[in-house]
């Protein structure tokens, strides 16, 4: 069966992308405004560069078609703390992605905690056991409502005991396949 994406309308497209570029990982994304932390998670999401280290998160708009609080703190303060969900905490990154209005919290209303590792940067939270401490890079322009912002990865967190003096690491996030989560599994 062959699909020609001019004849699949855009949730059908949505659909099918997300169940078949899989799994996805997800960015949790704290970033931050006047003092009131958002957390979001993303997985159109993916490492586009080692040198520089870029990583490119493309984010849609709210339903009333303003853009995401993600997209405009990052465009605003130009920076992000990009977390990683793992299996203990599904139930956070799904609260985390209900609307809320731009000066209400995810972090403080779904009592997430956070911790500052960086003082420029918008805090992790707490149990990621990786984290990317990013710039503002640049936006890929592309029709439509979806903004694909490219970030730079300056510092990063990685919990102690989970990288190797190889720099091997042991991260133990989960993926996003349609709409449910995957663990990873060693085959
Ligand atoms: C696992 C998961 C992945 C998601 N991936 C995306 C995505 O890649 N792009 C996007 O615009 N929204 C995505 N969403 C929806 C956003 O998380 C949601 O719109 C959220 O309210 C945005 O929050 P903000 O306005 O605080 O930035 C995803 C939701 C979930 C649960």
């Amino acid at each position: 069966m062959i699909l020609d994406y001019e004849n699949v309308n855009e949730l059908n497209r949505y659909k099918i992308m997300s169940g078949s570029i899989v799994p996805r990982p997800i960015a949790w994304i704290v970033t931050e405004d006047n003092g009131v932390l958002n957390a979001a998670p993303f997985s159109y999401f993916i490492p586009i560069s080692t040198s520089p280290a870029l990583v490119i998160v493309a984010i849609g708009k709210k339903d009333d078609g303003s853009p995401k609080d993600s997209l405009a703190n990052i465009l605003k303060t130009k920076k992000a703390t990009i977390c990683f969900p793992n299996k203990d905490n599904i139930d956070q990154v799904q609260k985390c992605a209900m609307q809320l209005s731009k000066d209400e919290s995810e972090i403080e209303k779904f009592e997430i905690d956070v911790r500052k590792e960086l003082e420029d940067y918008p805090p992790m939270i707490t149990s990621t056991q990786t984290a990317l401490f990013c710039e503002y890079y640049d936006t890929y322009k592309v029709e439509g409502d979806t903004t694909p912002v490219i970030l730079k990865i300056n510092y990063q967190y990685i919990e102690d005991g989970r990288i190797n003096e190889r720099n091997h690491t042991n991260i133990e996030s989960i993926g996003r396949v349609g709409v449910t989560f995957k663990a990873m599994v060693d085959l």
